[in-house]
C-alpha cells in the first residue's frame, strides 16, 4: 500500500513548474481562477496529493508532506501574486478608457443645448413687462366666431372694413354661418369683457391669420392685444403704457414715439403709432435716435359700440386697447430680416437666433441678457 502511493506521487518539480507556467499565462482573473480549482479545488491535482497523504506510511508522509504542502503554499502564494497582478493591470486599463481630459470646455446638457423661438422668448419679455405694470394674459380660441372676430367689434355687415382682412374662412355651415382663422387678436377683448367686471387689464397673446405672404408677412403671425377698461382710463394711460413697454422691451433709456390719427372700426379716435428710430447704418436699426419712424401698433379708445356689444355700459365704463405684431417687434428687436424663416422650422435658422432655455427673460435679470 504505502509502495503503491510512494510509486504513485509524482514529479512534484515538474507539476509545480507547470503549475507556475500556467499561472504566469493566466491572462485574466477568470483564467487564473480556473486554474487555482484545477489544482486546488476539490478534485484539484494539487488537492488529490494531500488527499494520498492520508495513504502513505509515517516515514514517508515526513518527506512528502512538507514537499506538498510546500507546494501546495508556493501556488497559493503565487496565485495571489498574479491575482494582484491582474487586478492592478485591469484597473490600469479602465482608468486608461476613462481618463477625462479636464481641460475640454464642459459640454452642455440635453435640456440647455434646446433652443427657445424667438417668438416664444418675446412673448415672455413683453408678459414679463405688461405683468409688472399689472396686466394678466388672457387667450381665446384660433378658431373664431363671426361675432367675436367682427360684428362685436363693430364691424357693420357687409361694410368695406371687413375686407380690411384677407380672411380664411372655414368651410359654410348648414345655417350659413362660417367660422373664421382668427385675422386679429382683438376678439379676445370681446371675451375678456364679456367674461369679467371691470376694472380690466389684459395683454392677448396669440397666433392670428391672413392670406398674405412676402418677406414681412406670413399667413399665420402673432400678435398682443392690448385691454383697459375703467371709469376713468384715458389716452394719457394708453400713451404712458406704450412708452414704458417700448423702452423696457428694446431696452433704451428714451423711446420718442409719434401718434398718428387712423381707423378702426372697433376704436374711436384711432391712432397708428410710430417709433423714432435711426437706420442709417445698413443692417441695423437704433431706437431713441435718428430721423426714421417706424409704424409698430394700432390703438384708441374702445368704440362705445364694443364696450355696449360686450354687455357693458359705455356711460360708465371707458377704455383703451391696442393691437402689436409681435413678429414685426422680433425682428426689429433681434435684427431677423425675413419673416419667413421664423415659421419654416429649420434648426439651423433656430439655433442661430433662438435662446437659451434658462435664460428666462424678467425685468431684475434682464430682459434679453
Ligand atoms: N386689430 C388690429 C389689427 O389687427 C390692431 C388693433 C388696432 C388692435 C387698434 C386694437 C386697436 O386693439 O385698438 O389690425
Amino acid at each position: 500500500m504505502s509502495v503503491a502511493a510512494s510509486t504513485a506521487l509524482p514529479d512534484l518539480a515538474a507539476l509545480e513548474a507547470e503549475l507556475n507556467a500556467g499561472v504566469a499565462a493566466a491572462a485574466d482573473e477568470a483564467a487564473l481562477e480556473a486554474l487555482r480549482v484545477a489544482a486546488l479545488g476539490k478534485k484539484g491535482s494539487v488537492s488529490e496529493l494531500l488527499k494520498s497523504l492520508g495513504g502513505m506510511s509515517p516515514e514517508e508522509r515526513k518527506t512528502a508532506g512538507p514537499a506538498i504542502n510546500g507546494l501546495r503554499d508556493r501556488l497559493n502564494a503565487a496565485l495571489a501574486e498574479r491575482r494582484t497582478a491582474l487586478k492592478a493591470a485591469a484597473l490600469e486599463k479602465r482608468l486608461e478608457t476613462e481618463r477625462l481630459d479636464v481641460t475640454l470646455p464642459v459640454r452642455e446638457a440635453p435640456a440647455e443645448t434646446g433652443r427657445v423661438h424667438p417668438i416664444s422668448q418675446v412673448i415672455d419679455e413683453l408678459t414679463a413687462i405688461f405683468a409688472d405694470m399689472g396686466f394678466a394674459v388672457a387667450e381665446g380660441p384660433d378658431i373664431e366666431d363671426d361675432f367675436h372676430n367682427f360684428t362685436a367689434l363693430n364691424f357693420p355687415e357687409g361694410h368695406p372694413a371687413r375686407e380690411m382682412h384677407d380672411t380664411f374662412y372655414l368651410p359654410t355651415k348648414e345655417d350659413g354661418s362660417r367660422l373664421v382663422l382668427r385675422t386679429h387678436t382683438s376678439p379676445v377683448q370681446v371675451r375678456t369683457m364679456l367674461a369679467n367686471k371691470p376694472p380690466i387689464r389684459v395683454i392677448c397673446p396669440g397666433r392670428t391669420y391672413r392670406s398674405d405672404s412676402d418677406q414681412t408677412h406670413t399667413p399665420m403671425f402673432h400678435q398682443v392685444e392690448g385691454l383697459v377698461i375703467d371709469k376713468g382710463s384715458h389716452l394719457g394711460h394708453l400713451k404712458w403704457i406704450l412708452q414704458e413697454f417700448c423702452k423696457a422691451f428694446f431696452e433704451v433709456e428714451n423711446v420718442t414715439m409719434r401718434f398718428r390719427p387712423s381707423f378702426f372700426p372697433f376704436t374711436e379716435p384711432s391712432m397708428e403709432v410710430d417709433i423714432q428710430c435711426d437706420r442709417s447704418r445698413p443692417g441695423e436699426i437704433r431706437f431713441g435716435e435718428g430721423s426714421d419712424w417706424l409704424e409698430i401698433l394700432g390703438c384708441g379708445m374702445v368704440h362705445p359700440n364694443v364696450i355696449r356689444n360686450c354687455g357693458l355700459d359705455p356711460d360708465e365704463y371707458q377704455g383703451f386697447a391696442w393691437g402689436m405684431g409681435i413678429d414685426r417687434i422680433a425682428m426689429l428687436k433681434y435684427g431677423m430680416p425675413d419673416l419667413r424663416a421664423f415659421f419654416e422650422a429649420d434648426v439651423r435658422w433656430l439655433s442661430h437666433y433662438g435662446f437659451r432655455p434658462l435664460d428666462f427673460p424678467t425685468l431684475a435679470g434682464g430682459l434679453s441678457n
